[in-house]
């Protein structure tokens, strides 16, 4: 079955992450989402198959879950691609400060094995969405409901309980 990865920390996923997933799979018709772990990122929120349990749940949510594998991987995201068998990776974009890093990982990795990104831009009403922020707000008790699927505000909920907060 033809596939596109899209990889990434998904620490924890939020709705920008679902809405490029839903676009993948309307275009591609498949896509496998894959939480890359690799030891250079430490201090994660959720363990890596919480990451997975919440994506699974999300895009439950969306409605998609029967078009979307979900992986982990630790190494590059170009051998995480063909381990899978993915055509190319999808990347969503943002902003024009993610289309620098995006641009550069892009070409390294098409350097390293002749893997295309494809980027696909996040709808506009969530572009502000990043999951550093869905973190830092939910730690200090600020509402991210409207900015996370319901499974992952309710995650964060028992993550970060009232009465232990800073
Ligand atoms: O959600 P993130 O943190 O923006 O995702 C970044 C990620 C994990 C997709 C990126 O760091 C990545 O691809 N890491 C795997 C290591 C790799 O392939 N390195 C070479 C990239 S040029």
């Amino acid at each position: 079955m033809a596939t596109v990865l899209n990889p990434g920390s998904f620490d924890p996923i939020h709705l920008g992450h679902v809405d490029v997933i839903e676009q993948a799979v309307e275009l591609f018709g498949h896509a496998t989402v894959t939480v890359m772990h690799n030891l250079e990122k430490t201090g994660a929120l959720f363990t890596v198959e919480r990451r997975m349990e919440l994506i699974r749940g999300a895009l439950a949510e969306a409605g998609i879950g029967g078009e979307v594998d979900v992986t982990a991987f630790a190494g590059l995201a170009v051998h995480a691609a063909a381990a899978v068998g993915a055509a190319f990776i999808v990347k969503g974009l943002r902003t024009a400060a993610d289309f620098e890093i995006e641009q550069q990982m892009a070409l390294t990795n098409y350097s390293v094995t002749g893997m295309h990104t494809v980027y696909l831009p996040c709808r506009a009403d969530r572009h502000y969405i990043s999951s550093r922020f869905v973190r830092e707000i939910a730690r200090y008790g600020g509402s991210v409901s409207h900015m996370v699927p319901r499974c992952v505000a309710d995650a964060l909920r028992e993550q970060f309980p009232p009465d232990d907060r800073p």
